[in-house]
């Protein structure tokens, strides 16, 4: 049985977050809310706990966790090597929604690092998960609360389509605000290499960790017997069952022409799904507000999934500031190419 709790995101109510660290502290997994999207969380210290959450999700167990702290004085529980200079940029950047990679303390069981000598660590800026945290007096691991290689869930019907029977307990805390996983930069290495483009965009990052790396490789997918940089990036990823095609946004309005003949749907903005007439479309927002896009993007994957359509369509956005780890996002759910051409189209058709 699982427990659902409704809670307050703003103000979360002590009763509530009492009941779910009394969980955590007992070995047990509880879903939670935070800035980026939902988490599967459990006591980053007990391997046994963690493994619950391996098996909840169907998640392959070399693909670590990130774990999760609400005070920069737990750093050290489960990092080690930190530098004063780290403290400083940390202090700025966190809570929000970015993960380092920093050297692993031995504290950290092989379940929640998978073997790495290494470990992801975030401060969420969400008062549930920050709460859930303090109050469970113990860093919790927490991967993306989505079935592995599913959309991460930002909606709470996401959390309990995916979840409900599978965990102790979920607290709904609503729609989560960026609705796009964290950016994860490897901090073992200078200069520091970007693992993930998320949230936070890399303009901003820059202005306080230095010059980030960006591998050429970030938006491909790798082969699963490749050694990927993340581990959790060589599986396909964010991806609905309908074939999905990512098309340059001056190819978009030739496509119902093109697909005329095809049960089909266009994933776009609300100016182009006007241009469309609104016609087999499906806005993701206005494309003057790539935050609102990159929200809503999740969700309309698993919405799709839900439509009778052979085929979809997206639209691709500029790759500046959150549009960078929007592209991302739409590039591995469509198999890391854009359709810039009629001809290339026209084979789908
Ligand atoms: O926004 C987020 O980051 C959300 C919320 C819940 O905090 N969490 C999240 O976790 O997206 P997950 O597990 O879905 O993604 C974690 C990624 C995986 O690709 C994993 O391989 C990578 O982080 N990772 C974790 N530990 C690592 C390490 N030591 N070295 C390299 N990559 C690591
Ligand atoms: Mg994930």
């Amino acid at each position: 049985m699982t427990r659902i709790l409704k809670v307050n995101a703003i103000n979360p109510e002590k009763e509530a977050i009492g009941e779910a660290s009394e969980v955590i502290k007992n070995g047990g997994v509880v879903v939670f809310p935070t800035e980026t999207v939902y988490g599967i969380g459990a006591n980053a210290f007990d391997g046994n706990a963690c493994k619950k959450i391996f098996n909840a999700k169907n998640r392959p167990m070399d693909n670590p966790l990130i774990v999760h702290i609400s005070k920069l004085n737990q750093l050290d529980e489960v990092a080690t090597g930190i530098t004063d200079e780290f403290i400083e940029s940390a202090k700025i950047l966190w809570p929000g929604p970015i993960s380092f990679i920093l050297k692993k303390n031995k504290n950290i069981p092989n379940e929640v690092s998978a073997n790495l000598e290494t470990i992801a660590v975030r401060m969420p800026a969400h008062p549930i998960a920050l709460a859930l945290i303090e109050q469970s007096g113990v860093p919790i691991a927490a991967p993306s609360a989505n079935i592995s290689k599913k959309p991460s869930s930002t909606r709470i019907e996401h959390v309990i389509k995916d979840f409900d029977g599978k965990v102790d307990l979920i607290i709904d805390g609503g729609d989560t605000a960026f609705g796009i996983e964290s950016t994860i930069v490897n901090m073992t290495v200078n200069p520091h290499v970007l693992l993930r483009p998320g949230a936070y965009t890399i303009e901003e990052l820059e202005k306080y960790l230095g010059k980030i790396t960006i591998p050429k490789s970030i938006n491909t997918q790798l082969n699963e017997s490749e050694t990927a940089i993340a581990p959790g990036m060589k599986y396909r990823h964010y991806a609905p069952e309908t074939k999905l095609l990512a098309v340059k946004k001056e190819l978009i309005t030739k496509i119902p022409d093109m697909f005329k003949n095809k049960k089909f749907i266009i994933l776009c903005s609300s100016e182009m799904s006007e241009e469309l007439s609104d016609k087999n479309t499906m806005s993701l927002g206005s494309e003057k507000n790539l935050y609102e896009i990159t929200k809503n993007l999740f969700d309309s994957f698993r919405k799709l999934d839900k439509i009778d359509a052979e085929i979809a369509f997206i639209q691709s956005f500029p790759e500046r500031g959150i549009g960078f780890a929007l592209m991302n996002r739409i590039l591995k759910a469509s198999g890391h190419e854009e359709f810039v051409s009629v001809a290339e189209l026209k084979n789908y058709s």
